[in-house]
């Protein structure tokens, strides 16, 4: 931000607020706005580093009920807390809601990601992405995360006494992104990915000030160089599809170039939009089920009798295998003690903390009014923590999932979003997760080399040490086979 816009800002935002808050503070919800652009952005960042987020938001709900206002990322917010609020924002009309991300995300990524779209051009983008996401494609892949997953366990697991689980999940999931999603071999090109988006996720939550020293002026730089890249390799993707003649599915952004609209022969997407929206799939769908499969491999060290009913469960599918056979959709299904303990990992510990949504119109909610242009903000985790819904809610316990009369109700578990907006990524995640995990407990023992293996959120969970384990390649002569050179 140039220095006399930021000037400006900090002079009219205070008056902007003031009338504001005289025009309708009568049935604004309660809270404080705090200082202007700042306002509880720092305070909230800080809980979320020290994982006190949770911690945060409850004393919120304590000190104001299931709503309040709040100031966060440089634009006046409501807090919204339980299943009703859940419900009334994924089932919000477009005309009132739309899903405009916080400033530092909309530069970060891209006007046009996914993200930020709503109506038509969200329904045509989702749509493309979903044609490559849905189960009918992505179940002639499975076999190819397999392998990337074995040559992960051959080269990074095999052969070693002690491994950081968090950094191998990040690489692991990036790896298979990479390659399914994005057709990238392995090499540099890869690599220099990774370091560029890990300095552009950084500022993803920051305070949008765009100055030489500041977090987020580095994850704008980071940020263009992967666009360039994403922009050089649909170049090169189409030439290829020239060459050949023919659509593609093999991987997404091939799938994203093939789309023709069928009347009128024209791109599904133009190549900005194929950037942005590679860019949020690279966003959404790396860091989310690395999470996921951070926290269950540590689950699973904490709890041997579910590691046991896992294994069983596993090894079983193994048994009608051939030696080094690869995973098929069908295995996948059988794997649903395994999806449980997965699901339930994620309502302890959902990867995305919070999110977002922009007002379009005055909007009445119960006895207050959430004005046009403010944000609103919710956090799956507070629902999940819920003990009127989820008995017990601190304690890991996967067959609460496994009934009708135990399972929760609707907006109650909210890791994967809802509505039209529920993650496309879900079928993409569960395959990945579940290869792996199967992969993992067929091949190696493991236990926590630490007794206290602390995180906190920037925005995503991050465990301080990385979350050291000592693992131990299982003595059956398959294991041997399969995972060594
Ligand atoms: C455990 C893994 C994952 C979790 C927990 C997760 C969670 C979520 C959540 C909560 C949302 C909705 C956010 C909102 O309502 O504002 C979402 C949206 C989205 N996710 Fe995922 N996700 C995961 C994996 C993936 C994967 C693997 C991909 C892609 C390959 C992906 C792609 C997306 C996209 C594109 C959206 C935006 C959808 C839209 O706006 O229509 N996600 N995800």
């Amino acid at each position: 931000m140039e220095p006399a816009i930021f000037i400006t800002f900090l002079v009219f935002l205070p008056l902007l607020f003031i009338l504001i808050s005289r025009r309708s503070s009568k049935r604004l919800p309660p809270g404080s706005l705090g200082f202007p652009i700042i306002g509880q952005s720092l305070s909230m960042l800080r809980a979320m580093k020290a994982n006190k987020a949770e911690e945060w938001l409850q004393e919120r709900v304590r000190k104001y009920g299931p709503i309040s206002k709040l100031n966060l990322f440089g634009t006046p917010t409501v807090f919204l807390h339980g299943p009703a609020a859940n419900k009334f924002i994924y089932t919000c009309s477009e005309k009132l809601m739309a899903n405009k991300q916080p400033a530092s995300i909309r530069r970060i990524i891209g006007e046009r990601n996914i993200l930020e779209l709503s109506g038509d051009d969200h329904r045509r983008v989702r749509a493309a992405l979903v044609s490559f996401l849905k189960p009918e494609t992505l179940k002639q892949y499975v076999g190819r995360i397999d392998e990337e997953i074995r040559f992960h366990l051959k080269n990074h697991w095999y052969g070693n006494n002690e491994i950081k689980v968090m950094p191998l999940m990040k690489s692991l999931t990036f790896n298979v992104i990479c390659s399914l999603l994005f057709g990238i071999e392995r090499g540099p090109r890869r690599d220099t990915l990774v370091k560029l988006f890990e300095e552009a996720m950084e500022g993803v939550l920051s305070v949008p000030i765009n100055f030489p020293f500041t977090v987020f002026n580095g994850s704008l730089k980071a940020s263009e160089k992967i666009k360039s890249i994403i922009m050089e390799l649909i170049h090169d993707k189409r030439e290829k599809l020239e060459k050949n003649g023919v659509s593609s599915n093999e991987d997404l952004i091939m799938s994203l170039l093939s789309m023709k609209d069928e009347t009128s022969d024209s791109h599904v997407l133009s190549d900005d939009e194929i950037v942005d929206n590679i860019f949020v799939v690279m966003v959404a769908g790396h860091d989310t089920t690395s999470i996921l499969l951070t926290f269950l491999i540590k689950l699973l060290a904490d709890n041997p009798t579910v590691y046991n009913l896992v294994l069983k469960e596993q090894e079983e599918i193994s048994r009608g295998k051939a030696l080094g056979e690869l995973l098929a959709w069908e295995d996948l299904a059988k794997m649903k003690y395994t999806w449980k303990v997965a699901m339930e990992s994620l309502r302890i510990n959902p990867p995305v903390f919070c999110s977002f949504r922009t007002v379009l119109q005055d909007i009445e909610y119960g006895e207050y009014i959430i004005p046009k242009g403010w944000q609103v903000i919710w956090a799956s985790c507070m629902t999940h923590m819920d003990e009127n819904i989820y008995s017990e809610p601190t304690k890991f316990n996967p067959l609460r999932l496994e009934s009708q009369a135990t399972s929760p109700p609707p907006y109650s578990f909210m890791a994967f979003g809802g509505g039209p907006r529920m993650c496309p990524g879900y079928e993409f995640a569960r395959i990945e997760t579940l290869t792996m995990i199967h992969n993992l407990v067929n091949a190696f023992a493991w236990k926590l080399s630490l007794k206290d293996n602390f995180f906190g959120r920037n925005p995503m969970p991050v465990f301080h040490q990385g979350l050291p384990v000592q693992i131990q390649l299982k003595k059956s002569s398959d294991a041997i086979q399969i995972y060594q050179f």
